[in-house]
């Protein structure tokens, strides 16, 4: 394991626990070639693979071009020959755009370097090994480091880039990816996650044809239609075996992933910061960060790769003092009241949750300024006392007298144009001078890339966490970002505005992390349009999505949880019918489904039926039974009902196989039909477990190989647990 440099053949070789990753310094001008990434391999010389002599048929007179355009990159440059996408392009100030990179130097060391300003995953001396690989441009002089980290215990690549200007005048970056990765094209396959809002993070996989196949985000933030994911598969892998490639960007804002076949049939894959709208500026000295992408690999089909990045996100990106806690069960006023609420029916709420062992109120959005909609006073941070009759404090002390905990909404990016902040500061809002921004949900963007701005809006923020007691806060943000212009960035320099507006909000979420460790910290973007390893750094959860039907949800989530581990995905019980599509489901099955998340409620308990609020101290019991199994276990997809229409199962597996816990959702019941089988993934083979509901005692190997049977239930939509634990 670790990293090794061959100097005869100037090869480096990267191994994780069942991967190695080989990159080749190729040629006198020192190109750096990308050798192979896959199993495992002993062999420490390969670079017959990157053929480059093939390309070459003589030194004093080859084809450079062609010779550029096929030889497997490291970092592609633009405008030198290779014309597959370059991750590097820059303006000078002549104008020219051409940028090639040689090798200068290494160095390998243990642990892991912190990016500057930006998230990324996180490891000590023991758990990771780093090479940083120093190129340059001579003609430009620039200098690119190439930073590579493998952890130990995990197939796991983290890859960033930094460049640096060493030379004595300004040049413009214009495009900088985080990473570019060629091998033989296998027939490949690429997974995705699409979606829209209300419908986050749906699974698609395809396979990848000739030419471009791109997804991207030009929101601002990384957006309900498109993940910063992209996994590359072997044409047969499946849930449980075959090659998995997994490219994660560690990043919140816009940004491109694309798979390209080349003319060579080659495949290269490449992920970054979107390069449409994007030029910085790098002054003599200066240097500018790329962020991390997380490069898994699995040979254990996608279930592995999933594995993974939960084992990854929940150990070495998740901080904070609930990283490895059991989070509150919350109840959040949101689709209880809306807007509608004061003190007195927030205070029922709460009464009526704390006797059913709820621990914790949320006010969601309408508690501040004039807020009774949403066309105004986002922005205004001070209670409106005419709803929170008493004030926060008062009402934080009745709902702490209840032996509950407060947590409170706001959106601290925005700002309405009724608004007092508005007008005060109405070039506190990205604008384009001249020009009428758009609206969306009647709000404007604040400008945060400015410290002024960030201050102001920080000041207000946290005055109202000192006053009260406030023990959570949903950072909610509902709109993208249009009509991009900062009055305090010059001409040259706009193109820097989106970058400044996520490295704006990072600080502005590191600075409340930092002073205030106890509070639990939930981002949320109109649902989940923000839901992406950047804003995990800094929030151990985030709200999922705005649908909250919990059939809908079986999809939203088996689609999050492709990536992120099930301790992030904030899921509660609703109403029904559903406020997101008017359908009926069993309280009980909700309760099933908000399991799988941080479990909470989002429905006025004062309200619902009897029999529901009867079920609740249950469910409650449930939650607390199965959490810490749920947060740290392995998660297993065993049946998606996207692909079969009728039932939904999955289970989470603790870490020494020895508990588990599955939930089975009979989506669409099935007539003349009585029990369905199903095969039971991740446990020890040789090892008797008992089924809790039914006593039966069975083997790993039965429960896996041969399966157990469910009963077809009577009706739609229900729902049921299957407890296992090992004799
Ligand atoms: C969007 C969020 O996703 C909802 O949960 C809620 O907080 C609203 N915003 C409030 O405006």
């Amino acid at each position: 394991m670790g990293i090794q440099y061959y100097e005869k053949n100037r090869v480096f070789k990267l191994d994780t626990p069942k991967s190695t990753y080989m990159i080749g310094i190729v040629d006198e001008e020192n190109f750096i070639g990308h050798i192979y990434y896959g199993k495992t391999i002993i062999d420490t010389d390969m670079r017959y693979l990157m053929r480059s002599e093939e390309i070459v048929p003589s030194k004093n007179n080859r084809d450079r071009v062609s010779f550029m355009d096929s030889l497997p990159m490291e970092f592609s440059t633009h405008g030198i020959g290779d014309f597959r996408e370059s991750c590097l392009s820059v303006k000078t100030k002549s104008g020219h755009s051409a940028c090639s990179l040689s090798y200068v130097s290494h160095e390998i060391y243990k642990g892991k370097p912190l990016l500057q300003d930006l998230p990324a995953t996180f490891g000590d001396e023991k758990d990771c090994t780093t090479l940083e690989l120093t190129c340059e441009d001579k003609s430009l002089q620039l200098r690119i480091v190439l930073v590579y980290t493998v952890f130990e215990a995990l197939d796991v690549i983290a890859r960033s880039v930094r460049v640096v200007n060493v030379s004595k005048e300004a040049i413009y970056l214009t495009k900088v990816l985080s990473a570019c990765l060629d091998m033989d094209n296998k027939d490949f396959d690429m997974l995705t996650l699409y979606g829209l809002w209300s419908k986050e993070r749906m699974i698609n996989r395809k396979r990848i044809t000739d030419g471009k196949q791109m997804i991207s985000s030009l929101r601002g933030v990384s957006s309900h239609q498109e993940q910063p994911f992209m996994a590359i598969l072997e044409p047969d892998a499946n849930e449980d075996q075959g090659e998995v490639f997994g490219l994660n960007l560690v990043y919140s804002g816009n940004f491109m992933a694309q798979a390209e076949i080349t003319q060579f049939n080659m495949l290269r894959t490449a992920i970054g910061i979107n390069s449409v709208d994007f030029s910085w500026k790098l002054e003599t000295g200066e240097s500018f960060t790329a962020p991390e992408v997380v490069l898994v690999y699995s040979s254990e089909g996608i279930g592995g790769m999933t594995r993974t990045y939960h084992d990854l996100y929940r150990n070495h990106l998740i901080r904070g003092e609930y990283k490895d806690k059991k989070r509150p069960i919350l109840i959040n006023n949101w689709e209880a009241t809306y807007f509608d609420f004061d003190t007195d029916k927030l205070l029922s709420i709460a009464e009526e949750a704390s006797k059913v062992g709820i621990e914790m109120l949320v006010i969601d959005d309408g508690w501040f300024g004039t807020r009774n909609d949403d066309n105004c006073a986002l922005g205004d941070w001070v209670v409106n006392e005419n709803k929170i009759k008493g004030g926060l404090k008062h009402l934080t002390e009745e709902v702490n007298k209840l032996g509950m905990k407060l947590g409170i909404w706001f959106e601290p990016e925005m700002i309405s144009p009724d608004s007092d902040l508005y007008r005060a500061h109405p070039d506190y809002a990205i604008q384009i001078a001249g020009r009428t921004g758009a609206l969306a949900r009647n709000q404007l963007v604040l400008d945060i890339s400015r410290k002024e701005v960030r201050d102001a809006i920080y000041c207000s923020l946290s005055k109202i966490l000192t006053d009260a007691n406030i023990e959570y806060v949903k950072w909610d943000m509902n709109r993208a970002l249009t009509d991009l212009g900062s009055i305090c960035l010059a001409e040259d320099r706009q193109g820097e505005l989106y970058h400044r507006y996520v490295l704006g909000l990072y600080e502005l979420q590191e600075r409340l992390t930092h002073d205030f460790p106890h509070i639990l910290l939930e981002n949320c973007s109109s649902g989940g349009g923000r839901f992406d390893p950047g804003m995990l750094y800094y929030s151990p959860q985030i709200w999922c999505s705005d649908d909250t039907d919990a059939i809908e949800r079986l999809r939203i989530q088996e689609g999050t949880a492709l990536i992120y581990p099930l301790s992030s995905m904030g899921s509660h019980i609703a109403d029904c019918p559903s406020h997101s599509n008017g359908r009926s489901t069993p309280f009980s099955t909700r309760g099933y489904v908000a399991l799988a998340g941080t479990f909470g409620y989002e429905l006025d308990i004062t309200k619902i039926p009897k029999e529901d609020r009867d079920m609740i101290p249950e469910q409650v019991a449930m939650y607390h039974k199965y959490n810490d199994l749920v947060r740290n276990g392995n998660y297993y997809r065993i049946a998606s009902y996207h692909d079969n229409h009728e039932y939904d199962c999955y289970g989470v597996v603790s870490k020494d196989g020895k508990e588990a816990l599955i939930t089975y959702i009979q989506v669409s019941a099935r007539p003349n039909y009585r029990t369905r089988r199903v095969y039971l993934k991740g446990l020890l083979k040789d090892t008797i477990y008992r089924i809790e509901e039914t006593g039966e005692e069975l083997s790993g190997g039965a429960l896996m190989y041969a399966g157990i049977n469910i009963a077809n239930m009577w009706g739609d939509y229900l729902g049921k647990l299957i407890h296992i634990v090992a004799i």
